[in-house]
């Protein structure tokens, strides 16, 4: 017989595949089990203490339940003694909880915040996007953008979070709780990213059809770059330079798209949909679910009722193919 050759047990092969799948959901862009940040930092270090205790009670709960049915019988009446039933049933879950609200209460407080943060940004909740403003220190909108937020490594961020419509939910799981955006209402979120990365949010409110396509990303990034990217994201959009994209923007005016977006510098200023002054940079379109380039950006207009159905804007497929690569040509030159 060879020793460690055995065929694997029925267990093993039901409980590896199930462990490879839990795991997988440990790591990566879009996890609390990852925290990137000093809010999620604090935040699972309580997630892990109320489920680590919570496992301990239950266990010691348990075996009492057990030793009450099965102990010996002179013993197991000493459970039923009063001063047991005090300390155990009184006295143990009010000063257990009393210290666990003291300590959700001062976590809670980093993330709601007190002091001057080091950036102002206002998220709206659309049906099925996110509007993003940068603000500046009066709280004006200094930069409209969409579907993606930069911040900079190890500073404060404020978010100012809205709702135009119907309720969403912001949610970074890397960076942050999740925090309601309710029409009529300002909620505030704090987020600190403590490294450079990229970071997946998603909207973590049934908001009614595509919900589950309504993500975004977080860009993190030393304060420089940031800096350097906010300066040219406030220029307005830049002047095709080739005939091509000459070609695609005036199909893009001539279509119509500017009743609905804005390319700043353009007569297209529409304000229904995202802003698109700088779409090429992002990371995304159609609001998380497909990367940037001329392919998506032609197969969203053509058709974006398909990639994302319901969604607010029209499929353009009456578009010749030469127009629409001209048109996706042109958004995607919007560095
Ligand atoms: Cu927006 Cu769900």
């Amino acid at each position: 017989m060879t020793v460690g050759r055995r065929s694997p047990s029925r267990w093993t092969r039901f409980a590896a595949p199930l462990a490879a799948v839990a795991l997988a959901a440990c790591g990566g862009s879009q996890s609390v089990m990852d925290p990137r940040g000093t809010g999620a930092d604090d935040l699972a270090r309580l997630s892990w203490i109320l489920f680590i205790g919570g496992a301990v009670i239950f266990v010691v709960v348990m075996a009492l339940v057990a030793y009450a049915a099965f102990g010996p019988t002179d013993r197991r009446r000493r459970l039923g003694n009063r001063n047991v039933v005090i300390a155990g049933g009184i006295a143990f879950p009010v000063v257990t909880l009393s210290a666990l609200l003291v300590y959700g209460l001062l976590v809670t407080d980093w993330v709601v915040g007190a002091g001057e943060p080091a950036l102002r940004i206002e998220v709206v909740g659309e049906r099925w996007w996110w509007r993003v403003h940068y603000l500046d220190e009066d709280g004006d909108i200094a930069v409209a953008s969409a579907n993606e937020v930069r911040i900079p490594v190890g500073r404060v961020v404020e978010f100012s979070l809205k709702s135009n419509d119907v309720i969403h939910s912001f949610w970074v799981p890397n960076l942050g709780g999740k925090l309601d955006m309710i029409p009529g209402h300002v909620n505030t979120l704090r987020l600190q990213a403590d490294e450079p990365g990229t970071f997946r949010g998603q909207c973590a409110e049934y908001c009614g059809g595509p919900h589950a396509l309504m993500a975004f990303y977080v860009v993190a990034e030393p304060e420089e770059r940031f800096a350097a990217w906010l300066e040219q994201e406030r220029r307005p959009a830049m002047t095709p330079r080739v005939p091509f994209t000459r070609q695609g923007q005036e199909l893009f005016i001539q279509a119509g798209c500017g009743a609905c977006h804005t390319v700043r510098g353009t007569p297209a200023d529409g304000v229904i949909g995202p802003d698109l002054t700088h779409v090429g940079s992002r990371l995304s379109i159609g609001a998380g679910i497909l990367p940037t380039n001329v392919g998506t950006l032609a197969g969203w207009i053509a058709d974006s009722q398909h990639l994302k159905p319901d969604n607010l804007m029209p499929s353009f497929n009456v578009l010749r193919g030469q127009d629409l690569r001209a048109i996706a040509a042109y958004l995607e030159s919007l560095k």
